[in-house]
């Protein structure tokens, strides 16, 4: 049996794990889309870059004779999934999204909801002048005009222009620590935190770290995904589904 996993998440890289040890007779492919330049590899298979499209998908899982598709991306991947979706019906193959939930806020959380990144740069001059901005390299272009703000931005790569004016760049990636996130937050004076709705334990500090100083957040909110899909949200079920596949072969 063959799985796919689209990957370029913890959970996918988790889930590559648990298959390898509690089905290692599982052939498992890992997908990544080559935006990291060193990414931190699961065990299995490994290929990087695109299919093409949700046609090159479906041709890719026919001609690897692939059993089951686990779309396992950013919840802010939205052209994939929604490839993914397309190309498990062409090709045939069941699909099952891993993806997990969406944070909540709680008393005395701050958020200002964003429907895209142009949107929280929209909301920021109301805000605040000093921005911690953790939305990642990509899409930095919607900030690029907001010349009365500072930004600190942090990212696994560095990002390219287009980019705000006034920033300063903080090469890391997660999982970050509460102590580690209110440390940045007072050194570098930030007024105002920036989010995508990611979800997830590895970069939920800073949510706290900022409802503690009294910060707004602005939460840019998730894309919407494929209907009609099967979700789980931890990699364990994810493994229970893949199994129970196996069992009824
Ligand atoms: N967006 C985020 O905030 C974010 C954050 C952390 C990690 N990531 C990871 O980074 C990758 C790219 O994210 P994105 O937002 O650029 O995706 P996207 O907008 O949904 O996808 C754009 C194109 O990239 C290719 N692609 C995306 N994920 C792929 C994968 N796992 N394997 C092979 N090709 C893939 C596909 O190209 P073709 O059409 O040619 O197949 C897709 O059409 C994803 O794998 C995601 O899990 C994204």
């Amino acid at each position: 049996m063959h799985i796919l996993i689209l990957g370029g998440t913890t959970e996918a890289r988790r889930l590559a794990e648990r298959l390898a040890e509690q089905a290692p007779g599982l052939r498992v492919t890992n997908s990544l889309a080559g935006r990291v330049a060193a990414p931190r590899l699961p065990p299995g298979e490994v290929r990087v870059g695109g299919f093409g499209g949700a046609e090159g998908l479906a041709a890719w899982l026919r001609a690897h004779a692939v059993d089951a598709l686990i779309d396992a991306t950013h919840p802010f991947a939205g052209t994939i999934s929604f490839n993914a979706a397309r190309a498990a019906a062409d090709a045939h193959v069941p699909l099952l999204a891993l993806r997990r939930p969406g944070w909540v806020p709680v008393a005395g959380d701050d958020w200002r909801e964003a429907g895209s990144l142009t949107e929280a740069a929209e909301l920021l001059p109301a805000l605040g002048s000093r921005v911690f901005l953790t939305t990642g390299r990509m899409g930095l272009a919607a900030f690029a005009a907001l010349d009365a703000q500072w930004f600190l931005v942090r990212s696994v790569d560095a990002p390219e222009a287009p980019h705000p004016p006034r920033m300063e760049v903080l090469l890391d990636r997660g999982p970050f620590t509460l102590e580690g996130e209110r440390e940045l937050l007072r050194r570098h004076r930030v007024d105002v935190v920036v989010s995508k709705d990611s979800g997830g334990a590895a970069t939920a500090p800073k949510l706290t770290a900022a409802r503690e100083a009294g910060l707004p957040v602005v939460v840019v909110r998730r894309p919407p995904v494929p209907e009609g899909v099967p979700v789980v949200a931890e990699p364990a079920a994810a493994v229970r589904w893949i199994t129970d596949r196996i069992g009824g072969r």
